[in-house]
C-alpha cells in the first residue's frame, strides 16, 4: 500500500487555493527566484500593518534572523479587530465542554471578552509590554482569551500544558521569571471534575517571581485562595471596560514562549516573535487546510502544545475562520465522540495526532459509519509518523476515500507547517509528509551540507531562514545557536537542523525517519531522555540511569528506563522491584507529570559505556526493542554488561 499514490479529489481541487502541482511548483519557483520578494508580498497582503516594514529579512546577525523590520502591528488585532468589518457576527470559537455543553463565540464577542481580559491584566495586575505571563489552563475559551489578551498588551505568554506537574510548572515559571499566572480551579474530564489550581499553589511555594494569580472558575470546586495573591476572574471581569487599546508592537517583539524538550538539559523556552509567526500561521491555515469562509475547522490538540497555539488559536483566528475548542477527550463517553461532533458541527477540516487515530481505530473501528460525517473535506495528522494501517483506516473510514490526508511535519521551533501535502494539489503517498511548502527550503544532507543521494537517510535541515522560525531560547542565546545551528553547515554557513532524519525518493517525496538525537516521542509529545533521567536521579537509591524510547502500538514510543541502584535490591527481588518501580514513577509524576511515566523500568548491574564514559543508548534501544545486537560492542568498557542486561530484560 505504501507505494500507492492517492490523487487529490478533483472536485476539491477546483476551488482549492493551490489547485495543482503546477500551481505548487510556480510558487516554489517564485520563492527560489526572489526569496525576499516572495515573503514581502505575502506579508503586505496578509498582515494588517499599523506601519509598513522597511526590510523583509535581515541576516546580518545570523543565526539571529529578523523579519519585516520596521513593521508595526498587534497580533490580537490581526486575529480579531480586522475581522469586525465583515465578520463581526461570524462564529470565531465553538466551545464544546466535556459534558456536551456548547458555546458559540462570535468575532464581536471575542473582541469584547479579550478586551476585558486585557484590561483586567493591565489595570488590576499591572501587566505590561514585555512581562511574562504563565498560562496553566484547561481547554476552555478563557485560555484563548488569555493568550489574545496578553498579545493585546504586548505581554509574552508562556503556556504550560495542564498535564505537567507542579515541579515542571515551577521550573518554567522561574526560567521565564513570570509575574502573573493565569489558571483555572480545574475543569472536567470524562464526566468528572479535575483540578489545576492546587498544582499552581505547590508550584508557587517558597520563593517565586509570581505576584498575582488569576483564577477562572470553571468547575467551581473548592480551592484555596491566598489573600493578596489569588483573584477570581469571574468576580472581577464584569467591572472591566471592553475597550483596551492594542499595544503597538514591532515585528520582532516577542509574542510567546513555549517550553519544549531537547536532547540534553532542562526544557528550552522556544521564543516566537510577532509578525513572522502570525504570517505563517495564517498562510499555512489557508494552504494546508484550505478553510473556506463557511467552513468549521477542528484541531483536537491542547493549547498547551504548539499545535494548539498555531492551529487552534492564532492561525484560524488570523484568517477569520471558525475554530472548535474541545474540553474533553476523544473516547468519552465513547469512541464515537469525535464523529458525533463532526456531524453536529458539520466539521470540514479535522486535525489530530496519529496516537488519537490509533486509539479511535482500535476502540471504535465502525464508529465513524454511525454518524453523518460527510461534511469532512480535509483530514490532518501531526506530531509523529503515522503508520500505514492507521492511515488506511483514517482515509477510508473517516474520509470515505474522498478527503486528502495532510501529514503535516513541523516542530515547536518552526512555528508552523514545514513539510505537508496540499489537499488540492499533492498526489499523496501514505504516511509521508511529501513536499516542503512553498518558501520553505528543506534539504536532506550530511553534516557538511552535501545532499544525500536518493533513498539515503540524512539530516533534515531547513537551509534558509523562514518567517515563523524560533528566534531564541529564552535567556540563552548560546543554547539557541548550539541546539539548532551547531550540527550542520552548508557552504560554510550554519543551517537550521531539525533533529530529525529524513530521506528523499526519486520523485522528491520527503519521508521523516525519526529523531536523530535522544528525544523520545510519546503520543506525539516530545520528551527529552535527559529530563526523565534527571527526574529519576532524584531518587536517593539511584546510582545511574539511561532512558530510551521503545516502539509502542498506540503511543508511537513509550519510555524505557535502565537503572542501576546504589545498593542492589534484595535477593527476593520481585516485590522489591515492583515497589521500586512504583517509587520511581511517583517521582516522575512529581517532577514532570503523568506524560513522562515509564512503561518499563529495569534494574541492571551496569550500563553499556564507552571507555570515555559515554552511555551507548543505541544498544539500549536495541535491547528494549528485543533486537539482536549487531553493533560492535568491543569498544565498550565492559562488553559483558550487554549480555547481562539482555538476560534481565528478556527474563
Ligand atoms: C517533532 C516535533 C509539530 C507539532 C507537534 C509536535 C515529530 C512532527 C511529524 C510528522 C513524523 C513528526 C518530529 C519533530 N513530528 N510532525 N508529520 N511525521 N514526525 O511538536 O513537540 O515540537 O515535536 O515531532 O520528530 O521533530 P514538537
Amino acid at each position: 500500500m505504501s507505494e500507492q499514490i492517492f490523487q487529490p479529489n478533483p472536485k476539491f481541487a477546483e476551488t482549492a487555493r493551490i489547485k495543482s502541482m503546477d500551481d505548487y511548483y510556480a510558487l516554489v519557483k517564485k520563492a527560489e527566484e526572489n526569496y525576499e520578494g516572495f515573503w514581502g508580498d505575502y506579508a503586505k497582503e496578509k498582515i494588517t500593518w499599523k506601519e509598513p516594514f522597511t526590510k523583509v529579512l535581515n541576516e546580518s546577525n545570523a543565526p539571529f534572523y529578523s523579519w519585516f523590520e520596521g513593521g508595526k502591528l498587534n497580533v490580537s488585532e490581526q486575529c480579531i479587530d480586522r475581522h469586525l468589518d465583515d465578520k463581526k457576527n461570524k462564529v470565531a470559537i465553538i466551545f464544546e465542554g466535556d459534558n456536551g455543553d456548547k458555546e458559540m463565540i462570535t468575532y464581536l464577542e471575542l473582541h469584547y471578552r479579550v478586551n476585558k481580559f486585557a484590561n483586567l491584566l493591565k489595570n488590576e495586575f499591572g501587566v505590561k509590554k514585555g512581562d511574562r505571563v504563565v498560562i496553566y489552563m484547561p481547554m476552555i475559551p478563557e485560555a484563548a482569551f488569555a493568550m489574545l489578551a496578553c498579545a493585546r498588551l504586548g505581554a509574552i505568554h508562556s503556556i504550560v500544558f495542564g498535564g505537567f506537574s507542579a515541579e515542571a510548572l515551577r521550573d518554567r515559571i522561574q526560567d521565564a521569571q513570570a509575574k502573573v499566572v493565569i489558571t483555572a480551579d480545574g475543569a472536567y474530564r470524562k464526566g468528572k471534575p479535575y483540578m489545576l489550581k492546587p498544582v499552581v499553589d505547590t508550584a508557587l511555594e517558597g520563593e517565586t517571581p509570581v505576584e498575582k494569580v488569576v483564577v477562572v472558575q470553571r468547575n467551581k470546586e473548592d480551592i484555596t485562595w491566598v489573600s493578596g495573591r489569588d483573584y477570581s476572574y469571574n468576580e472581577m471581569i464584569d467591572a472591566q471596560s471592553s475597550k483596551c487599546e492594542a499595544e503597538v508592537m514591532d515585528s520582532e517583539d516577542p509574542l510567546f514562549l513555549l517550553y519544549t524538550s531537547g536532547s540534553t538539559g532542562a526544557p528550552k523556552g522556544v521564543q516566537h516573535n510577532s509578525a513572522g509567526y502570525i504570517l505563517w500561521a495564517q498562510m499555512t491555515m489557508e494552504w494546508v487546510f484550505d478553510v473556506k469562509p463557511n467552513d468549521t475547522y477542528w484541531c483536537t490538540a491542547d493549547v498547551g502544545w504548539i499545535t494548539g497555539h498555531t492551529y487552534i488559536v492564532y492561525g484560524p483566528l488570523a484568517m477569520g475562520a471558525t475554530t472548535v475548542m474541545f474540553e474533553g477527550v476523544p473516547t468519552y463517553p465513547d469512541a464515537g465522540r469525535c464523529w458525533k461532533m463532526v456531524e453536529e458541527y458539520k466539521i470540514n477540516q479535522f486535525y489530530t495526532a496519529p496516537t488519537a487515530i490509533r486509539v479511535l481505530h482500535k476502540m471504535g473501528e465502525d464508529e465513524p459509519s454511525k454518524y453523518d460525517i460527510s461534511s469532512l473535506k480535509v483530514l490532518g495528522t501531526v506530531g509523529e509518523p503515522i503508520d500505514p494501517p492507521a492511515w488506511k483506516w483514517y482515509y477510508e473510514q473517516v474520509g470515505s476515500s474522498k478527503c486528502a490526508i495532510v501529514d503535516t511535519y513541523w516542530q515547536t521551533e518552526t512555528g508552523g507547517h514545514m513539510i505537508s501535502p496540499l489537499p488540492g494539489a499533492t498526489p499523496i503517498k501514505p504516511a509521508c509528509a511529501t513536499f516542503a511548502l512553498p518558501g520553505i527550503i528543506a534539504e536532506v544532507v550530511d553534516v557538511d551540507g552535501t545532499p544525500k543521494p536518493i533513498g539515503e537517510k540524512g539530516h533534515l535541515c531547513i537551509t534558509k531562514p523562514w518567517p515563523s522560525m524560533i528566534r531564541n531560547v529564552w535567556g540563552d542565546k548560546e543554547r539557541y545557536v548550539k541546539s539548532y545551528f551547531g550540527d550542520v553547515t552548508k557552504e560554510g554557513k550554519a543551517v537550521y537542523f531539525t533533529g530529525d532524519g529524513a530521506m528523499i525518493d526519486e520523485k522528491g517525496y520527503i519521508t521523516i525517519t525519526g529523531r536523530m538525537d535522544d528525544v523520545i516521542n510519546v503520543s506525539g509529545h516530545r520528551m527529552g531522555s535527559a529530563e526523565v533521567e534527571a527526574a529519576l536521579k532524584k531518587d536517593s537509591n539511584v546510582a545511574e540511569v539511561a532512558v530510551v524510547g521503545k516502539p509502542h502500538e498506540l503511543k508511537g514510543e513509550s519510555i524505557f528506563a535502565y537503572v542501576t541502584l546504589k545498593t542492589a535490591l534484595d535477593e527476593t527481588r520481585f516485590e522489591d522491584d515492583v515497589a521500586m518501580v512504583k517509587e520511581l514513577n511517583t517521582i516522575i509524576k512529581k517532577e514532570i507529570g503523568n506524560i513522562a511515566v515509564c512503561d518499563n523500568i529495569v534494574f541492571v548491574p551496569g550500563l553499556p559505556k564507552t571507555r570515555s564514559g559515554k552511555i551507548m543508548r543505541r544498544i539500549l534501544r536495541s535491547i528494549a526493542k528485543g533486537e539482536e545486537i549487531t553493533q560492535d560492542i568491543s569498544t565498550l568498557e565492559d562488553p559483558s554488561i550487554v549480555k547481562q542486561i539482555e538476560a534481565i530484560v528478556n527474563a
